[in-house]
């Protein structure tokens, strides 16, 4: 079978960063960045707070700049009382493109489980859009030397049910929990081990063609200085970025670790 060329993708991931005014004005610098040769080589994405995303599409498609609209989080149902919770529908209007699912902070920190995951990601796809499926150890799972498992698991769970044509086009995310926001990034060595292995698992779960075509992303204090390396990783085919995805300039640089060298 012919290699599939796997486009990467960078995604900027705001979490509760940027009201709506500093939204647009940090698109408005990325724009400004960016060129034709970057968004060529290189799909990109942001994903603001809610409160944000209409606003950020306005000047995305006023502008016509080719960065895709991301949301962070939604729920599973289309509609329903679920007080402060959002429609995965409202964002397919907003002409959302990908959807974060199971980042760890909504695991950690608002009880999602894989479960919840999974049913969130079956809803992304049912309305067109793609989930960003995220997965990844604790340091003490790490340390236990349980890390393959826990992410196998979080990769088989998330997927359970979900056609290997559809899984193919989707994106998982693999960011270790210790390196998210922290300054330690996992080694270029370690991380690809593990993309590998969730390119393993969803071979096992979708077969070889979706496991080839699957983009996996590494997340977890990526930045300008060590994209380059991460990149280059034969299993890494994007990068979640948090932190400096919110500054304008910092996120480029990583957008264009395709120019370095
Ligand atoms: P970080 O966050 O780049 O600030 O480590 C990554 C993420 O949580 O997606």
């Amino acid at each position: 079978m012919a290699k599939v060329t796997r486009k990467p993708l960078i995604s900027g991931n705001w979490k509760m960063h940027h009201n709506h005014f500093e939204a647009i004005s940090t698109v408005q610098k990325l724009a400004y960045i960016l060129t034709k040769d970057d968004y060529e080589a290189v799909d990109v994405s942001v994903h603001p707070p809610f409160t944000d995303l209409r606003s950020v599409q306005t000047v995305l498609e006023a502008d016509e700049i080719p960065v895709a609209l991301g949301a962070q989080h939604c729920h599973w149902e289309d509609k329903g009382a679920f007080t402060g919770e959002v429609s995965p529908a409202f964002l397919a209007k907003l002409n959302v493109t990908y959807v974060i699912v199971g980042h760890s902070e909504r695991r950690e920190l608002f009880g999602e489980t894989d479960e919840m995951v999974n049913v969130k990601a079956k809803a992304i796809l049912k309305l067109g859009m793609t989930p960003i499926i995220c997965c990844g150890e604790t340091l003490e799972e790490r340390e236990a030397g349980s890390t393959d498992e826990k992410v196998a698991g979080q990769v088989r769970a998330g997927l359970a049910g979900i056609t290997p044509e559809q899984i193919g086009g989707l994106v998982i995310a693999y960011e270790p929990i210790w390196a998210i926001g922290t300054g330690r990034t996992a080694s270029a060595e370690d991380a690809q081990a593990v993309c590998s292995l969730v390119r393993a698992t969803v071979s096992e779960v979708a077969g070889r063609d979706a496991a080839e075509s699957v983009r996996i992303q590494y997340g977890g204090s990526v930045k300008g200085s060590n994209a380059v390396e991460l990149m280059a990783q034969p299993d890494i085919d994007g990068a979640l970025v948090g932190g400096a995805s919110l500054v304008a300039e910092d996120f480029a640089a990583i957008v264009q670790y395709h120019a370095a060298g």
